[in-house]
């Protein structure tokens, strides 16, 4: 893993900005394909495992528990059909674009944080600007098929979540990025003093890198320097201390062998 001082070696990769372009750009969706990982209720046959969480009949899991700061959602853990996270509320930070949407929102606790971080940042120079936050069920639908028509499904899988893996429906993660960047969401992101300021304190205030640069074999997910994670305090600091993805930190089974 490498999240301090990120020093990138030519990873950059501009499919990795097309998350919030596509989301911007999707269309309401209305043909609802079905993706397989998807399509099986949480029902009868599911039975519990010992921290509540329910392993369905196609082995994915679904978390019990969608509204702790410490819930790992991953593309083996999904959230609860039709979960809306609770107290979603507009943090007073810059963001990247000025119309009122869902996406300004995350959950209170961690919009409270955010706020800090950014006062912090702002205070030692940086330039942060808030892109993405909450997305429902039905939007990261949308963003996702939209992703699978333009690049198709394997290289969708390496970048964008399915809809009800996301941890963008938990209203605890926040894209963010920086005029420098032009507002967009590429690895160079990694390798700019607001990146790295990222990388190096943005545990302090329970954040952490979600995806790390080289563990995407871990998390399922190419490096996204971009994509904030509240966890808290206390798991964000042993997180950065051990630098460790969320899925080793909390002892789950790596995920993915995206590239
Ligand atoms: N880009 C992250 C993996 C998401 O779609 O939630
Ligand atoms: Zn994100």
């Amino acid at each position: 893993m490498a999240l301090i001082g990120a020093a990138l070696t030519g990873c950059s990769n501009s499919l990795t900005d097309s998350d919030e372009k596509q989301a911007e750009e999707a269309p309401a969706s209305s043909a609802a394909q079905e993706d397989e990982k998807e399509s099986t209720p949480a029902s009868g046959e599911a039975s519990t495992s010992q921290n509540e969480d329910i392993v369905l009949s196609n082995g994915m899991i679904e978390v019990g528990n969608p509204e702790s700061v410490e819930v790992v959602v991953n593309k083996q853990r999904k959230l609860p059909e039709g979960y809306t996270p609770p107290d979603l509320t507009v943090p007073d930070v810059p963001f990247s674009f000025e119309e009122d949407h869902p996406k300004k929102q995350l959950r209170q606790e961690a919009a409270d944080a955010l706020e800090e971080l950014f006062e912090r940042s702002d205070q030692e120079g940086m330039d942060l600007v808030a892109a993405s936050g909450y997305r429902s069920y039905e939007r990261q639908e949308a963003i996702y098929e939209r992703n699978v028509e333009v690049y198709g499904k394997e290289e969708t899988d390496t970048f964008s979540a399915s809809p009800g893996t996301s941890e963008h429906q938990t209203g605890l993660a926040m894209d963010v990025t920086s005029a420098e960047m032009a507002f967009k969401l590429t690895q160079a992101f990694g390798d700019t003093p607001e990146g790295e300021w990222l990388a190096d304190h943005a545990y302090e205030y329970g954040f952490i890198i979600r995806y790390p640069e080289g563990d995407n074999n871990i998390t399922g997910y190419k490096y996204e320097p971009w994509h904030l994670r509240y966890v808290g305090k206390e798991a964000a600091a042993e997180v950065h201390e051990q630098q460790v993805t969320l899925e080793e930190f909390f002892g789950y089974e790596p995920v993915g062998e995206a590239e």
